[in-house]
């Protein structure tokens, strides 16, 4: 174990240091900068339908979803297409409705787990095309769909998915791209996302070295037992992901939830040094989310911040000690940087109230029944 262990403590803190590597090889031989291509040898038989497609409905359970959440995002932004995503679990029983033309994406690390694969199924029985976002190459998820695109960021060990999270956001990146190409995007849009997507391994790699920064901040709030972590647009299902990597390995309870939903109650919760992760980069709602920094602030809430690097006015609302910073990238492209330290955050909290980050109490890896 100690030879896999590769000189870390525990496997979830090697996968997260091995993202680099890991989106490396989920890119490799996918983006073709010479001339903006993107090539998806899994789905290339079903091209046409995807371009013609009306409908993408994205599902899966925990941190899967949460990646799908983001696809939801990425497919009606740079694909133009509607698109929504939801747990496997309410979809399968929940009789849906699946118009001509719709497409399901099943997203999974394991290709395994049990509500998604019924989802799946539910959906395939409706009539929908089935394409899996899965890691595990051969497993059932990837054999029951129609077509996919492998995630290829190696195995996961550790129960707190994380390389995988990454992996997922990056897949379906590229397939929103993928269809925005064929459907709108100008050649010079695209080579623009492609130029920047192909920047983020070494971006990532950037934000890693902030683990002992991240480590210091998180020692002065470690001891808190309720945490909120708010997001808007693409980071608010970087918001959601952040909540339950804390709740997984460090039994601290935290909710995530777009920003602008805790004025609607939640902030009843926030006392003097509670912890309220914002998930700030600069962007279309950078304003918005200052304004409900200056709420929690108010209230005497702690702010941890994941902000853009290069913004100082940040320093007003968070001591620098509590500000991770990412480099600066599209919007679309933020969740690939900003869940990094969250991974982090969650890691060191755990670690720090003395638990096993590697076997959380009550989890599996793999959900394979009901
Ligand atoms: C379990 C794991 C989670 C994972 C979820 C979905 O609950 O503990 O980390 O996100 O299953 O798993 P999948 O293999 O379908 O991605």
């Amino acid at each position: 174990e100690q030879i896999e262990l590769g000189g870390y403590s525990h496997y979830m803190l090697k996968e997260i240091m091995e993202q680099p590597e890991a989106v490396r090889d989920c890119l490799r031989g996918r983006v073709d900068l010479r001339d903006s291509k993107i090539i998806l040898g899994g789905i290339q038989d079903f091209k046409r339908q995807m371009v013609r497609a009306k409908r993408f409905i994205l599902t899966g359970q925990g941190t899967a979803y949460h990646a799908g959440l983001i696809g939801e995002y990425l497919f009606e932004d740079l694909a133009r297409v509607p698109a929504r995503c939801e747990y496997a679990s309410e979809f399968r029983y929940r009789n849906p409705i699946i118009e001509d033309d719709t497409i399901v994406v099943a997203v999974s690390q394991s290709g395994e787990t049990a509500d998604t694969l019924a989802a799946l199924a539910e959906a395939k029985d409706r009539g929908a095309l089935s394409i899996g976002v899965v890691n595990a190459v051969g497993s059932t998820i990837s054999r029951e769909t129609d077509a996919g695109v492998y995630l290829r960021v190696g195995p996961e060990i550790g129960v707190a998915s994380t390389k995988a999270f990454v992996g997922q956001v990056m897949v379906l990146t590229l397939l929103s791209l993928y269809l925005g190409k064929r459907k709108h995007m100008s050649n010079e849009r695209v080579d623009h996302y492609l130029k920047q997507l192909s920047q983020i391994p070494d971006q990532i790699e950037k934000v890693l070295k902030q683990t002992d920064h991240i480590k210091n901040c998180v020692k002065q709030v470690a001891d808190r037992d309720n945490w909120l972590f708010l997001g808007r647009g693409y980071n608010y299902p970087v918001a959601i992901e952040g909540a339950l990597k804390l709740k997984e390995i460090s039994y601290i309870h935290a909710e995530g939830m777009p920003a602008a939903e805790m004025k609607h109650g939640p902030i009843a919760l926030i006392d003097e040094g509670m912890p309220v992760v914002f998930v700030a980069t600069q962007g279309t709602q950078y304003e918005k989310v200052i304004s409900n920094i200056e709420e929690v602030r108010a209230r005497g809430g702690k702010i941890i911040a994941v902000a853009t690097e290069g913004d100082t006015h940040i320093h007003k609302y968070a001591s620098e000690d509590c500000i991770f910073y990412v480099p600066d990238v599209m919007e679309a492209l933020q969740p690939l940087l900003t869940s990094v330290p969250l991974q982090l955050l969650a890691y060191h909290a755990a670690v720090e109230r003395g638990h096993d980050v590697d076997k959380p109490r009550n989890l599996a890896k793999s959900v394979t029944v009901e």
